[in-house]
């Protein structure tokens, strides 16, 4: 078909994508993606005729985005905390709700010079954002795939946060070895269950790594290893923070033992209890 401009392309794309929540927007940045353009060259170029190179490129990416592909996965990044991370399909699509992470450590009493630790950090989103808020802080960020430790680096340096080691680690094993301590871990652990699992909508089933969500048949066996390691890698005093799923509370509370303060929830913007997080009051 031929377009009299690329406002005709941009309107007939978005048309096209009019089951997504958002057509205007997607077929926009799906466009500036095909192009290479930012969102001030898009608007300038309106008028102009389309070129062939671009309706090709472009129509690889609607097709995919037609077929379920996530819009993050299809643009190469996403945001998170308002710093841009690239992602791909070996790592999780940071979702808002973890930015609860985030604010929850910030606002605990942690030393500007604190040591913290990201355990499962996939694209880096939770390690980068703290680096850039505590400059001065040391943070590790650790996860099992290797693949997703080389992109959380990339972000680092898209980023330019410098205070960032990568280490790979099973949750803490890597840690509790060499007797590491930190006065803050955080994570965003799979906590899915497999029959949860297979429940989620299907571009999270289709695209996105499942070992990033699926903890085990429970959805609570990461968190189980993350809580008993923690006691050995937080020094007294340190807080464990992380984001868990709906009605999983009341089985993780369980897991807290007499070492540890009362855990505190934070709950989401929908209400929901997102984030628990529980601070270490002796040495085990
Ligand atoms: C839910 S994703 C979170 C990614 C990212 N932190 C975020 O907030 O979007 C969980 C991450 O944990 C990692 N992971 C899964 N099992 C792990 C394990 N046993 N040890 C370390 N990391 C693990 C996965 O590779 C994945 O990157």
């Amino acid at each position: 078909m031929k377009y009299k401009s690329l406002e005709q392309l941009f309107r007939q794309t978005a048309s096209r994508l009019s089951l997504s929540s958002c057509p205007f927007l997607e077929a926009r940045l799906l466009i500036q993606k095909a192009a290479g353009w930012d969102e001030s060259e898009f608007f300038r170029q309106l008028d102009s005729p389309v070129r062939p190179v671009l309706l090709r490129k472009l129509e690889t990416l609607v097709r995919r985005r037609l077929s379920g592909w996530p819009v993050a996965y299809l643009l190469g990044r996403k945001e998170f905390w308002s710093l841009e991370f690239k992602v791909n399909r070996l790592v999780l699509i940071p979702r808002p709700e973890t930015e609860l992470v985030v604010e929850k450590v910030l606002s605990l009493p942690l030393s500007d010079e604190c040591r913290l630790l990201d355990v499962g950090t996939g694209c880096g989103n939770l390690a980068v954002a703290l680096a850039r808020e505590k400059p001065l802080a040391r943070v590790v960020a650790a996860d099992i795939s290797r693949r997703a430790l080389r992109l959380a680096a990339e972000n680092a340096r898209k980023n330019r946060v410098k205070n960032i080691t990568f280490v790979h680690s099973d949750l803490l094993e890597y840690f509790i070895k060499r007797k590491l301590q930190f006065e803050a871990i955080v994570s965003n652990p799979p906590y899915v269950s497999q029959s949860d699992w297979e429940k989620l909508d299907r571009p999270v089933r289709d695209f996105e790594p499942k070992r990033a969500l699926v903890a085990g048949p429970t959805g609570l066996e990461i968190i189980a290893r993350l809580v008993s390691q923690a006691d050995l890698c937080l020094r007294p005093g340190g807080f464990l923070v992380f984001e868990f799923g709906a009605g999983q509370e009341k089985e993780i509370f369980k897991l807290f033992g007499p070492g540890w303060s009362r855990p505190e929830i934070t709950k989401d913007y929908s209400g929901q209890p997102r984030v628990m997080s529980a601070r270490k009051t002796s040495q085990s």
